[in-house]
């Protein structure tokens, strides 16, 4: 008979048993399930709740469990249905009696919502430690880029040169905001839900403080309906995943792009690609692919927590159940996918003689020259039009505009000089555009330093974070 069968004068049928369980998910979580019991049980000591003695032996069984657990030698049961009745039931079969108490002015609606939250501080940290490493890991390529230009593109047609260097700090901008959402969703988290039990509080003289500060907790929930049924911090940070994963993904797809034939602007190393079984040939960018292809997993795992939580009377519901299993994914998928973009960024091969060879083709310098026109004196949209009409000459004589000749230059406008060729060099292009956050070099220096200032920055912010109980490492990957 389940912990809670006393008023029950049969077991669940089999099949709802296991239909009801979530131990094969929140047994992820016995670090922070041992955690929060071990803060309760010194409270209601400290409390003259229960004996000092009891709560010395509870602590010692609940170590002896965890160590046993962390080890691999812990034999979990479906029928103890979760992780909190698997340690409770567990403890007392250990110490006796006195694991019976543990339960006092607790309930499992509390005892879990304090969990997920300890979990959801830990997973927010190491996927800002994931974001910090894949931030540093993108200026160290842009550095080792040098003075290497690509075609920027939009509509992903040839558009203007842009500094590769620049193109890469792009996305350690979108991991700098990525970072900002991770810290939030750890500061939704960073509230102590316990000592609200059920629904309504207890007629115990629970500290809610002293087990807030034992956990680590910034602050105490202060409305216990709200304690035992909010989920938004697991929604924050599932938000915070989808939305890094978006980016992962839009980096993996530039990936695949540059590492084809067609683009060839880099080349994967061996360790970062696979074969095929059938084409001697091939070298696939399939972890690249797969970022791309896991980020809908991730998304899907928020739409999931947010559809459940949709129509939720107060307080809790058994339906909160389903919110763990989404949330352990995305995280630690998202972990896996910041690691191994992380490895391909450090050691691709960046071939700048290719990008330089596919930029005589588009008509790169167009703006430029319709620059140069407006510079001296004609309305720009009026340059647009010459210029567009120039592109038009080249595109039918089957050419690039810096290689149409000069003649046809002065012929679309006296204000052409023969220095128009000078419009058409991709350097000066690139490195007369100086405006504050644009591709110049000297720009992307500067914009390089604050990058790393705000990857400093955010590393002492992680530093500066309330303590979080790491997952423990004895149950196997959610994955
Ligand atoms: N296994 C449950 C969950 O994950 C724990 C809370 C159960 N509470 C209850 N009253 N059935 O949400």
């Amino acid at each position: 008979m389940a912990l809670w069968g006393g008023r029950f004068e049969e077991n669940v049928a089999e099949a709802t048993q296991e239909f009801g369980a979530s131990l094969p998910i929140d047994r992820h979580l016995y670090r922070q399930d041992i955690a929060g019991s071990k803060a309760h049980a010194a409270m209601l000591a400290a409390q003259g709740i229960i004996d000092a003695r009891d709560a010395d032996a509870i602590s010692a069984g609940l170590d002896g469990i965890q160590a046993d657990i962390d080890a691999g030698r812990f034999a979990f049961d479906i029928n103890d249905e979760d992780i909190h009745m698997a340690v409770e039931g567990e403890l007392t079969r250990r110490i006796g009696p006195a694991g019976g108490r543990l339960h006092t002015g607790r309930s499992r609606n509390d005892q879990v919502a304090t969990d997920t939250r300890l979990a959801a501080k830990a997973l927010a940290r190491g996927l800002m430690e994931g974001d910090l490493a894949l931030r540093r890991a993108l200026v160290s390529a842009a550095r080792d880029a040098g003075d290497a230009i690509l075609p920027g593109m939009t509509h992903l047609q040839h558009a203007q040169p842009v500094l590769f260097a620049h193109h890469l700090l792009a996305y350690a901008w979108m991991l700098a905001r990525d970072f900002t959402r991770l810290r939030a969703a750890f500061d939704a988290a960073d509230a102590s839900p316990l000592g609200a039990a059920a629904l309504a509080g207890t007629t115990y003289p629970l500290d809610r403080q002293m087990t807030a500060d034992a956990l680590g907790f910034s602050r105490v929930i202060e409305n216990s309906l709200d304690a035992v049924s909010d989920r938004d911090f697991l929604l924050d940070l599932e938000y915070a995943c989808s939305v890094m994963a978006v980016h992962l993904s839009r980096l993996s797809e530039e990936i695949v792009l540059w590492s084809s034939q067609e683009f060839g602007f880099i080349t994967l190393s061996d360790a970062y690609s696979t074969g095929s079984s059938i084409m001697p040939q091939k070298k696939n960018p399939d972890f690249a692919e797969l970022i791309r292809g896991k980020t809908g997993r991730v998304v899907g795992d928020l739409v999931q927590l947010l559809v459940t939580c949709k129509g939720l009377p107060l307080a809790y519901n058994k339906d909160l159940q389903e919110d763990k299993a989404g949330a352990l994914d995305a995280a630690e998928t998202l972990e896996r996918c910041l690691a191994v973009m992380r490895g391909m960024v450090s050691t691709w091969t960046v071939n700048a003689g290719r990008m330089r060879q596919v930029m005589h083709k588009g008509h790169l310098a167009a703006t430029d020259v319709a620059d140069y026109l407006a510079k001296r004196g004609m309305p720009f949209r009026e340059a647009h039009a010459v210029v567009g009409h120039l592109v038009l000459e080249a595109e039918q004589a089957g050419c690039d505009i810096s290689e149409l000749p000069i003649e046809t230059f002065h012929a679309a406008s006296d204000l052409f000089g023969d220095d128009v060729v000078g419009a058409f060099d991709l350097d000066a292009i690139v490195a007369a555009r100086t405006t504050r956050g644009g591709t110049a070099p000297t720009a992307v220096a500067e914009q390089m330093s604050l990058v790393e200032a705000g990857i400093a920055a955010d590393g002492d912010a992680l530093a500066g974070l309330s303590p979080v109980v790491e997952m423990g490492e004895g149950t196997r990957s959610v994955l």
